[in-house]
């Protein structure tokens, strides 16, 4: 395991009491030879001096954004392009707030907004304060735009109030932050593949008409695009779909569950398959090659064939399985039960049970509301939440069991 030694980390200091931990973070960092960068924002320069940090980082502390004796030097692009991580210490209930909008006022925010990094927040607040609605509908968003975020813990706050908002120890982030890259640098030697489906599949009966459904693809999206930002080569396999997808990401566009298959036998090997799409279970045994007109008898008597199955394909591949197999299952009634049922009968590893009998999640939403089951029958509940949100949880999920796997293995 690698430590985080030359690791380049762009510490923001916010305006609040622990302000002073940064110091001792610093002093961590430098004894594990981190290369550290600091921001101090308006209000934590009322907790510490930046005599203090730049004599601790032996690196100029920026303060500000129009600071004409460092624009030239260093912008506030260029400082976030350095770090490989950004920790915002402490983080208050107001910084979550302007970050939630999106707010660049200072050059903290700015950085922020400007940042293509993972930021790591690190609240610290009153138990009132964290516990608040407004904070916890920040807390969402903000996971949602993929922030990172390491507490807060139980314990006795500055105001001597006792409860959640206490921030987390330099010894507890510095530990976070060595997994963090531990498993950035794992992941990244072993070269791990995933390909994802997603999408609805469209069977047509002739050149203009087709069977299909509501699926809008973006849960497979999302989840493609969190597998990628673990560090995983992903490989996304999409029916039709309005979405439009991120340049970065490899997608193969498909239209009938035919071409969706050939696709996924041409992405083999690879160590993870998600199959999130929505592949119509039948398709026309004939497609009539001119429209069929409107009186025709044809219509009277559409005859229909099963389409193959994908995921059975999948996780029934004695050759090229991939090691993780995870399956969706779209039901209207006894979700879970019904979703074991189908863990059993396909053969996979994880299955994500989403309850589609409602508009306001599943299908064609931003927002799910999944049970992630395993093999053994059990059960984690997600609430309803953003898909990206869901789709982090299940990539980290996936890649737990893979490495696992993969140590089993070895
Ligand atoms: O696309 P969105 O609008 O974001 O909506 C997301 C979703 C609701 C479509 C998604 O979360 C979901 O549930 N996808 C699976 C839908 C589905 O077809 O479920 P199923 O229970 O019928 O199928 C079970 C599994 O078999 C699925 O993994 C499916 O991809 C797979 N399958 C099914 C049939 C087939 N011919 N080939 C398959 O691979």
């Amino acid at each position: 395991m690698m430590s985080l030694k030359n690791k380049k980390i762009l510490l923001v200091i916010g305006g609040g009491i622990s302000a002073y931990k940064a110091l001792d973070l610093i002093r961590l960092f430098k004894k594990n030879d981190v290369d550290v960068k600091t921001i101090l924002t308006k209000s934590g320069k009322e907790f510490v001096t930046p005599l203090s940090i730049t004599t601790l980082t032996k690196n100029k502390t920026f303060e500000d954004i129009f600071d004409k004796n460092t624009e030239a030097e260093i912008d506030h692009i260029a400082l976030s392009r350095w770090a490989d991580l950004i920790i915002v210490l402490p983080t208050t209930a107001n910084f979550m707030t302007k970050l939630s909008i999106g707010k660049a006022e200072d050059l903290a925010t700015t950085v922020l907004l400007a940042s293509d990094k993972e930021i790591l927040l690190v609240p610290a607040m009153n138990v009132r304060m964290w516990f608040h609605k407004a904070t916890q509908q920040n807390l969402k968003i903000l996971q949602d735009y993929g922030y990172l975020f390491i507490g807060p813990e139980k314990g006795e706050m500055a105001c001597g109030e006792y409860g959640e908002g206490k921030m987390s120890s330099p010894r507890q982030i510095f530990s976070y932050l060595k997994n963090y890259f531990d498993q950035k640098n794992l992941v990244k030697n072993k070269n791990f593949k995933a390909l994802v489906t997603t999408g609805p599949t469209k069977e047509y009966l002739d050149p203009v008409r087709y069977i299909s459904n509501e699926s809008s693809g973006k849960q497979g999206y999302e989840v493609a695009l969190a597998l990628k930002k673990l560090g995983i080569k992903t490989k996304l396999i999409a029916g039709p779909s309005n979405l439009i997808y991120s340049k970065n990401l490899k997608i193969k566009k498909v239209t009938s569950a035919k071409e969706m298959m050939y696709e996924v036998k041409k992405s083999l090997p690879v160590d993870i398959a998600v199959c999130a799409a929505a592949v119509s279970d039948f398709k026309p045994i004939n497609k009539s090659k001119n429209k069929i007109k409107k009186d025709a008898s044809k219509f009277n008597n559409i005859s229909l064939e099963k389409n193959p199955d994908i995921l059975d394909y999948l996780s029934k591949n004695n050759k090229a399985r991939p090691k993780i197999v995870v399956g969706f299952s779209a039901e209207t009634e006894n979700v879970i039960q019904n979703s074991k049922k189908k863990i059993k009968e396909k053969y996979c590893d994880l299955i994500i049970a989403n309850d589609v009998s409602k508009k306001d999640s599943g299908f064609n939403s931003d927002y799910n509301k999944v049970s992630i089951i395993d093999k053994k029958g059990k059960v984690k509940s997600i609430p309803k939440n953003k898909k990206s949100y869901i789709a982090n949880i299940i990539a980290n999920i996936i890649l737990v069991k893979l490495l696992m796997n993969d140590k089993n293995i070895n």
